[in-house]
């Protein structure tokens, strides 16, 4: 149990990817705040988690209303007395050309994949620096480092997460707070069934390679969670075998 006494925040954590690394991180035996804004969703993970013997605690929040996402981390904190990890993986991907012209989704993308990340993290910073440690973790994707239609926009968007992650680790070295960027390739979540336009939607879903599961993107970020303190895993890349 490498995570035992520490508090982790996922945002998130009602499906895919969060809901995944909830469990993962439980299980190494962190206190688990679980994050999103489906409640019913949240609750039966809570359930299922305090089956195993782990300590939960679900918070609605909606990552792109700034105060929601500063209550998210004071409630943590409140309840358990610190924040050592926050996993930043809300995220949307809502994919089509820019001629398009699908403004609402590119506000989306920009407001939950980028400013929420910015809310939660701004107000964990504050609580780690106070403690002298901490370890964020930034879910971005192969996305954020490669860019090909009709992926323009959220690929901008997850680029700006790789900016913002990259600088914030000189930012906040000096506090002992670690900052990990983690970037999936293709993982068989529900994020494809929110895209807007039908014919990518359409596209996506008759890709025929073995993708990811959500569990091999939380033993990443496990991974990166309990290594020592000197070591900070900057960034993992991590691809289905058939999608190279
Ligand atoms: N699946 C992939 O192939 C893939 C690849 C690379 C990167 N990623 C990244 O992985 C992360 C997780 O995605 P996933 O694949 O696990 O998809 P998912 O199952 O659709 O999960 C997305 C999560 O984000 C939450 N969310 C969306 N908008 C939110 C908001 N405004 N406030 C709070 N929570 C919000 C959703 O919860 P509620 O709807 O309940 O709020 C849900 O729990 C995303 O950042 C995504 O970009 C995914």
């Amino acid at each position: 149990m490498r995570l035992d006494g520490k508090v982790a925040v996922v945002t998130g954590a009602s499906s895919g990817i969060g809901e995944a690394t909830a469990e993962a991180l439980a299980a190494e035996g962190a206190t688990v705040v679980a994050a999103a804004r489906r409640e019913e969703r949240l609750e039966s993970l809570r359930r299922r988690l305090e089956e195993s013997g782990a300590r939960v605690l679900t918070a609605r929040c909606d990552v792109t209303d700034e105060d929601q996402a500063h209550e998210l981390i004071r409630t943590a904190r409140e309840e358990f007395g610190r924040v050592d990890i926050l996993v930043n993986n809300a995220g949307v991907m809502l994919p089509s050309k820019v001629e398009k012209g699908f403004s609402d989704d590119w506000r989306k993308m920009f407001d939950v994949n980028v400013l929420g990340l910015l809310y939660a993290t701004d107000a964990a910073v504050e609580v780690m620096k106070e403690q002298g440690s901490g370890h964020i973790v930034n879910v971005s994707s192969v996305a954020g480092r490669v860019s090909r239609p009709p992926f323009g926009v959220y690929s901008g968007s997850k680029y700006a997460v790789n900016a913002i992650s990259e600088s914030l680790r000189s930012e906040v070295v000096e506090y002992g707070i670690r900052v990990t960027i983690v970037e999936p390739g293709a993982v068989v979540t529900e994020l494809t069934d929110h895209i807007t336009d039908a014919e990518v939607r359409e596209a996506l879903s008759g890709e025929e390679f073995e993708k990811l599961r959500s569990e091999d993107i939380a033993n990443a970020i496990s991974y990166a969670v309990t290594q020592p303190q000197r070591v900070n895993v900057n960034e993992i890349l991590i691809m289905p075998t058939e999608q190279a």
